[in-house]
């Protein structure tokens, strides 16, 4: 069994200068030299009214579409498109002058579903892909909104290191043939708590990110959590 350091070292054939990559000059210049910058609540005021009402529509309960279930109840769930979602996809579009991709406000449930290391222990049908440490592998950059408080253990977005040290390139048939989403994920991975940083926040904090950094996602422990994210396609 290889132990987290020398798991890491085989992947280190994809990893990249984050300054260097072939993508980095299609980013928003919020992006300099960093692909995780903290925006905290400089947006909130004006987010906090379409934030309310996508509370509202979550707590109501309608609209939504089960992503993932433990024990024959929803522990994962999507809330369908509203209008609050498509206003402050708009306002992100008005900021970095881009049209967005997608967007997708999710709410996380507390369970006692295992958490799986290794991607052999999984069916991809039922399980958050993202709780393993991975890269998206994807050509984007994105805004993570909190909509409700998140402190550590609560559905906090977590990363390793300094995200511009722990950057990866895209993986393509190119670069891996035969490569499938299995090969995005850092198989067996288990660094210790000391190494893992977390990104807590308020109600209304925005992130923005480049998601090929080491990273995951976490459920809560003890209450829901609500998340809006937002992908533009670089170029
Ligand atoms: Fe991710």
């Amino acid at each position: 069994m290889l132990n987290t350091k020398n798991i890491l070292e085989t992947y280190n054939w994809n990893k990249i200068n984050f300054c260097e990559w072939e993508y980095y000059k299609f980013l928003p210049n919020d992006f300099k030299e960093f692909p995780l910058v903290y925006k905290n609540l400089y947006f909130f005021e004006d987010l906090k009214n379409y934030i309310s009402d996508i509370s509202n529509n979550l707590n109501t309960k309608t609209d939504l579409n089960i992503k993932q279930s433990f024990n024959n109840k929803p522990i994962r769930v999507e809330l369908n498109n509203i209008d609050s979602i498509n206003r402050i996809v708009n306002f992100f579009e008005n900021y970095f002058q881009h049209k967005s991709l997608k967007s997708q406000v999710t709410r996380s449930y507390p369970s006692d579903f295992p958490i799986y290391t290794n991607t052999d222990q999984c069916s991809k049908e039922n399980y958050w892909i993202s709780q393993f440490w991975h890269i998206d592998n994807l050509k984007h950059f994105c805004v993570g909104i909190y909509l409700n408080d998140v402190v550590l253990g609560e559905g906090d977005f977590q990363f390793i290191g300094q995200p511009e040290n722990n950057f990866y390139n895209i993986i393509s048939s190119k670069t891996k043939p035969g490569y499938t989403w299995k090969d995005t994920r850092f198989n067996d991975y288990q660094p210790n708590d000391n190494e893992i940083n977390s990104i807590e926040g308020e109600r209304g904090f925005v992130f923005f990110f480049v998601p090929n950094f080491i990273h995951r996602g976490t459920f809560p422990k003890t209450t829901t959590r609500d998340f809006l994210r937002i992908d533009f396609k670089m170029g």
